[in-house]
């Protein structure tokens, strides 16, 4: 067996770690979803699911990693086979393959779109768009939804194919020479960019004390942080909260453990992956929930900030955020500051997103790398076209329901019943425990062994009646994109089944090879 990569520095793999997690979800799905929740009261139910679930599967995602990286394997298929000799095991992590893929066609069609806007920031290209409905036509003109400011797609199209170039350049040069350089540059700019805008936001006290008195930083962080008690009751609000703790720590989604099959048996699991838990919080919960939602509160009063929220990430990031940099002295710097700070923390998890399927091709086809991040490429940007050109008609909502919301929660399940129960709770904390360089309190035992698995069920019900069964019926979709909202769902599944093939002609290949 060909000797497999190795992360460089345990500084290089927290940071990568880190980067894997923190992404736009810190900056613009946590603030949305904290002011649509209930704000203060959304954080309780947030860090219940961040302690019985985060935690939790960031331990067993990378004693899973590293233990199927002993075998040479760096995506699920492999991971779920060494830990459970059963036919169904490698398809049941075909499931991580399918979900990090996925995620990674629109994932990577919003980065291009940070990119774009840090460009149109420094450039002041919308500058004088100073309304709400300007600004949004400024947005939906980029993205060919509308003629207004851009004539055509092409400019979106243009950032669309840097952003992939980038990414699989960084791919092409590996793990080390590639993600780890990436997470060094840029997690400490994303962290400084990041301060910055902080500093500036809570400095900005109250910037129109003679007309709008109440409108101040002060009372987006009470709306952020006041809790309504009341809306505990709400089961909603539980499953929101869950979903944002597994989108926000990248797990269920295979990506963890494809990073920590690159690291050496005897290699710390407990701190390390406790640390980049910590700084997915830190970046979400400190930096994230103080920049957008509170400048909003300061520039446009609570009722409309609350009203932008309800418009959801992008109009908060892209069209709000815009607005303001136009208020503030040097606002094209911030502006640019802004966007460049989402694409680094967005490129530093899509690199992750393709990271177990190149790693598939590699191991279970023997593939050589250049081919694999070649092929990888060039299919993600075939399948990107559709998310480009059918936006409107809501594609990327389709994958990242599907892929992006419940499909990480079915695969969590999976993954935890197969790690605690048929793999084992006594093999699964040695695994967790060894190398330790903290003393993990044995109630996490008991945690990932049963309270974890129920909770996984409990939301997979609920969200099963509540959420995905009218969703899947289309309840609320307009009639028109119904059948795009159906030709999401047929390249998914088109995506799902090439990928449980490859699965089964790797596995077929390598019985012929053992002469079984
Ligand atoms: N955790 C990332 C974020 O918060 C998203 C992500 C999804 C990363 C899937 C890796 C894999 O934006
Ligand atoms: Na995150």
């Amino acid at each position: 067996m060909a000797k497999r990569e190795r992360w460089g520095t345990r500084i290089g793999l927290i940071l990568a770690m880190a980067g894997n997690a923190v992404g736009l979800g810190n900056f613009l799905r946590f603030p949305v979803q904290a002011a649509q929740n209930g704000g203060g009261a959304f954080m309780i139910p947030y860090f219940v699911a961040f302690l019985l679930l985060g935690i939790p599967l960031m331990w067993v995602e990378w004693a899973i990693g590293r233990y199927g990286g002993k075998f040479g394997h760096g995506s699920a298929p492999g991971m779920f086979d060494a830990m459970w000799k059963a036919p169904i095991s490698k398809y049941l992590g075909a499931l991580g393959l399918f979900i990090s893929t996925v995620i990674m066609v629109y994932y990577t069609y919003i980065e291009s779109w940070t990119l774009a806007f840090s460009f149109f920031s420094i450039t002041k290209a919308y500058f004088g768009e100073t309304t709400f409905d300007a600004m949004r036509s400024f947005l939906q003109s980029y993205q060919g939804i509308e003629k207004n400011y851009f004539q055509s797609i092409l400019p979106a199209y243009f950032f669309m194919c840097v952003t992939l170039f980038i990414n699989f350049f960084i791919l092409y040069r590996g793990i080390s020479r590639g993600i780890e350089m990436l997470a060094k540059i840029a997690m400490p700019t994303l962290f400084l960019f990041a301060i910055i805008l902080v500093i500036r936001v809570v400095t900005l006290g109250t910037p129109d004390p003679v007309n709008h008195p109440d409108w101040n930083v002060e009372s987006g962080f009470a709306f952020i942080w006041n809790p309504d008690f009341s809306k505990l009751g709400d089961a909603k609000i539980w499953l929101a909260a869950a979903g944002q703790i597994f989108f926000t720590l990248s797990v269920g989604m295979g990506t963890l453990q494809a990073y920590a099959s690159y690291l050496r048996e005897s290699d710390d699991i407990a701190l390390s992956g406790l640390s980049t838990a910590s700084t997915n919080e830190f970046v979400e919960v400190i930096l994230g929930a103080s920049i957008a939602i509170p400048v909003a509160a300061a520039f446009f009063g609570i009722e409309t900030t609350q009203e932008i929220a309800k418009g959801g990430a992008f109009n908060l990031g892209f069209v709000s955020m815009p607005i303001i940099f136009q208020k503030l002295p040097f606002g094209e710097f911030f502006g640019f500051l802004w966007f460049l700070l989402l694409f680094f923390a967005g490129i530093t998890s899509s690199v992750a997103m393709a990271q177990p399927l190149i790693a598939f091709l590699k191991e279970e086809f023997g593939i050589s790398h250049g081919r694999a991040t070649a092929l990888i490429g060039f299919s993600v940007f075939v399948a990107i076209q559709f998310v480009v050109f059918f936006l409107k008609h809501g594609f990327l909502d389709e994958m990242d329901y599907w892929a992006g919301t419940f499909g990480l929660v079915l695969f969590a399940l999976f993954e935890i019943i197969i790690f605690a129960w048929i793999f084992g709770m006594d093999k699964g904390w040695a695994e967790i425990t060894k190398g330790a360089d903290i003393k993990i309190p044995r109630i996490f035992y008991y945690i990932i062994k049963y309270i974890t698995p129920l909770y996984l069920l409990f939301i997979m019900i609920n969200w099963l009646v509540q959420d995905a069964i009218p969703t899947f019926l289309m309840k609320d979709v307009e009639p028109e994109d119904v059948p795009y909202r159906w030709g999401a769902r047929a390249l998914m599944f088109l995506i799902f089944t090439i990928i449980i093939l490859m699965v089964k002609t790797a596995w077929a290949k390598r019985a012929n090879k053992m002469g079984v």
